[in-house]
């Protein structure tokens, strides 16, 4: 029998304690060509902090709701803000802008998995299929005292819902079906294969995950639009996928601003698909012709 040695050691450790898994944000916006490229430059959502930058912290970006350590437990109060605190209205800097883009566009908000789509047989509890579901809310008239509940599951793609604000523009699976970390778990080692790419700045050897959306055409064509981006990735009853037994709600958001211009890149084009591209910077063909899932 061969000696119980380091490695071993190591693995028997990874696999009884649970890796904390960091939590994910919208780290760019980005225009989509016709032909399925994503168009520098990227834009950002607010109060953005950027990975490169001196004594970075995921708490910068990350918005969970409902906090950890609540008196009452995991539980979304009425009043809690659809908004981490930092991304208020119109915060941006010179370094991480709002992206400009023009009504009818096809957008790309890109994050980044975290083990949430790899490595997600280390997670003590029950997950939704395909890392639960992203929400893209908007708005023209957003309020800093928008909140979760008055949000979530209330604006409607018909924008009749709740106070009839804004509109819920697109549903997109979390997991896009390509995303990957590089790891050397089966899905991560297939998809490296599936979507192989150089790596490249900003993401390295990670793809990144996209929801693509196109914009509504009826935005106006200049002064600035509001999307709120809402992953609900609830902990789930054991032994059930049921989406609606929920046990505890896991919703982490990004709120963003976008300039509208009249310069667009793809409102009056028909999508033309080039499927043979770099996947650093290719979007999803399947996400182009429709927001929902
Ligand atoms: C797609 O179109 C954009 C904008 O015209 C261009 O920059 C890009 O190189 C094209 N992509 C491919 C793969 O040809
Ligand atoms: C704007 O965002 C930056 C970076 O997250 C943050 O340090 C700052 O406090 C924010 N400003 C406001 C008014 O929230
Ligand atoms: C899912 O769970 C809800 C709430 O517990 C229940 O009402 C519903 O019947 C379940 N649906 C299925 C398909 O099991």
């Amino acid at each position: 029998m061969a000696p119980f040695g380091l490695c071993a050691l190591l693995l028997a450790l990874a696999i009884s304690i649970r890796p904390i898994l960091t939590h994910s944000w919208v780290e760019q916006l980005v225009r989509i060509a016709p032909n399925g490229t994503m168009i520098a430059p990227a834009g950002y959502i607010r109060g953005y902090v950027g990975r490169t930058e001196p004594g970075f912290n995921d708490a910068e970006n990350t918005y969970l709701l409902p906090p950890n350590g609540r008196p009452d437990g995991k539980v979304v109060h009425s009043d809690d803000r659809i908004c981490k605190a930092t991304q208020q209205i119109g915060n941006y800097s010179e370094d991480y802008p709002m992206l400009h883009v023009a009504r009818g566009d096809l957008v790309a908000l890109r994050y980044q998995e975290n083990g949430h789509v790899t490595l997600t047989k280390s997670n003590a509890n029950v997950k939704p299929d395909k890392s639960g579901i992203v929400y893209v809310y908007g708005t023209a008239n957003p309020l800093a005292s928008d909140t979760l509940l008055g949000i979530h599951q209330v604006w409607t793609a018909d924008g009749q819902g709740g106070d009839r604000r804004g509109r819920l523009l697109a549903t997109r699976n979390f997991d896009d079906g390509q995303c990957y970390q590089i790891n050397d778990t089966p899905i991560s080692k297939s998809r490296q294969i599936q979507a192989s790419k150089e790596a490249e700045d900003p993401q390295g050897a990670d793809l990144w995950c996209q929801s693509d959306i196109r914009l509504p055409c009826d935005l106006p064509r200049a002064g600035t639009y509001t999307l709120y981006w809402v992953w609900d990735w609830p902990t789930l009853a054991p032994e059930t996928n049921n989406q609606s037994a929920v046990v505890s709600p896991e919703i982490y958001t990004s709120c963003m601003d976008i300039n509208l211009d009249d310069f667009s890149q793809s409102a009056d084009q028909n999508v033309n698909f080039i499927h043979e591209q770099d996947a650093n910077s290719r979007v999803i063909y399947e996400q182009l012709d429709n927001n929902f899932i």
